[in-house]
C-alpha cells in the first residue's frame, strides 16, 4: 500500500442506532484530493484495512472526508475498534479516494436515476442524491432499512427531495421484507440504477433488474460476491512483468498478489477480497479468470485490467503492465 494520507478524526457523530459517523480532516501538511460520489477510502486500522464510502461533498476551501461505519455483530475487528477505541483527535492513516461506483456519464440528461439503499449502504448513494439534486435531475431513492430508528440519514434525504427528486422508504419491522421488483417496477428501460447494500440484497438487485430488462444498473459491494467452489489451476503459472521482463512464477492456489509480495515487489492492494480496486492492474495479455466484485461483466470481457488479489490466468503466460 503506498500514498498514505493522515487524517485526524476531528468529529464522531452517533447518526442512527450502531452507526457512527467519522469526520476525517487533514494532518498537518497534508493535502486531502477531491472526490466524486460513490468514491470510498480506505482506512488503516490497527492490523487491517476498511473500506468506507465518503457521503459528504467535497469542497476545496473546507477538505474533509465524512464515513459512516456500522457496528457489525460480526465485525473482524474493524467496526467494532471504532466504535469502542477510536476517540476524536486519533490519527488514522487512509488511503486517497477511489471511485468505483461513479455515475455514469452517458446517462442521457432527461432520464431518471434510481437509487436503492440498504442499511449502512445508504453512505456512497447519499452523495449522488445530493449531486443529481443539485444538478436537478430525475432521482428516485429507494432506502431499507431493518427500522427507523437504525436508518441513518433520514433527515438529509429527506432535505433533498423536491418536484424531481423523490424518497421511498421501507422499514422491514413495519412492512416485512422489502419486495424489489414491485419497488423496481416501471423504471424507464434507459434510467440508471445504482444499488449498495448487503449481499442478499445485491443480488435480488442484480437479478431483478436483469429479469425487469434494466440494462444499466450498478452495484457497490462491501464485500466479495459469494463465488462458487472453483477449483484453482492445478498447474501453477507465469506472469511477466512488462515494463521490467522479469517473470515470477505463481504456484497453484496462489494469488498473483502473494506471488509479487514473495518475490520483492510492493504492489498495491487493500481489501485482498476483489472489493476495493486498491490492486487494479492493467492486462498486456493472457487468459485471465476474473472473480472480483467490481469489474461489470463487459469490463471483465474486455481484458483491459484485473484484481490481482484475487484473479488469475487459466493458462500460459500472464503479461501485466508492472
Ligand atoms: S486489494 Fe482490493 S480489489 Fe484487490
Amino acid at each position: 500500500m503506498s500514498n498514505h494520507l493522515s487524517a485526524v478524526v476531528r468529529t464522531m457523530r452517533l447518526e442512527a442506532r450502531d452507526i457512527i459517523s467519522l469526520e476525517l480532516v487533514p494532518a498537518a501538511g497534508q493535502v486531502f484530493p477531491a472526490f466524486e460520489p460513490g468514491a470510498h477510502i480506505d482506512v488503516h486500522l490497527p492490523g487491517l484495512v476498511r473500506n468506507y464510502s465518503l457521503l459528504n461533498a467535497f469542497d476545496a476551501a473546507t477538505p474533509r472526508y465524512v464515513v459512516a461505519v456500522l457496528k457489525d455483530a460480526k465485525s473482524r475487528g474493524g467496526s467494532r475498534y471504532i466504535h469502542e477505541q477510536l476517540r476524536v483527535g486519533q490519527t488514522l492513516q487512509i488511503s486517497a479516494p477511489r471511485n468505483n461506483f461513479k455515475l455514469d456519464a452517458s446517462k442521457p440528461a432527461d432520464a431518471p436515476t434510481v437509487l436503492l439503499a440498504g442499511g449502512i449502504g445508504v453512505t456512497p448513494l447519499l452523495g449522488m442524491m445530493r449531486e443529481l439534486s443539485g444538478q436537478g435531475q430525475r432521482v428516485q431513492m429507494i432506502y431499507c432499512a431493518r427500522s427507523r430508528q437504525s436508518a441513518a440519514y433520514l433527515d438529509e434525504l429527506q432535505n433533498l427531495c423536491n418536484e424531481r427528486v423523490s424518497l421511498h422508504t421501507h422499514f422491514d419491522d413495519e412492512q416485512g421484507a422489502p419486495d424489489l421488483p414491485k419497488l423496481l417496477a416501471g423504471v424507464p428501460s434507459e434510467a440508471r440504477l445504482y444499488a449498495c447494500g448487503p449481499a442478499p440484497m445485491l443480488d435480488a438487485f442484480v437479478q431483478t433488474c436483469a429479469d425487469l430488462g434494466y440494462a444499466h444498473a450498478h452495484i457497490e459491494r462491501f464485500a466479495a460476491a459469494p463465488r462458487a467452489e472453483d477449483a484453482a489451476p492445478a498447474e501453477g503459472y507465469a506472469v511477466r512483468l512488462q515494463k521490467t521482463g522479469v517473470v515470477v512464477q505463481v504456484a497453484a492456489g496462489q494469488s498473483i498478489l502473494d506471488a509479487l509480495m514473495d518475490a520483492g515487489h510492493n504492489p498495491n492492494f487493500s481489501c485482498g477480497e476483489g472489493v476495493c480496486g486498491s490492486c487494479e492492474t492493467r492486462v498486456i495479455s493472457g487468459d485471465v479468470e476474473h472473480r472480483d466484485s467490481i469489474l461489470s461483466a463487459a469490463e471483465q470481457a474486455a481484458n483491459k485490467s484485473m484484481m490481482i488479489c484475487v484473479s488469475r490466468c487459466r493458462a500460459g503466460e500472464l503479461v501485466l503492465d508492472l
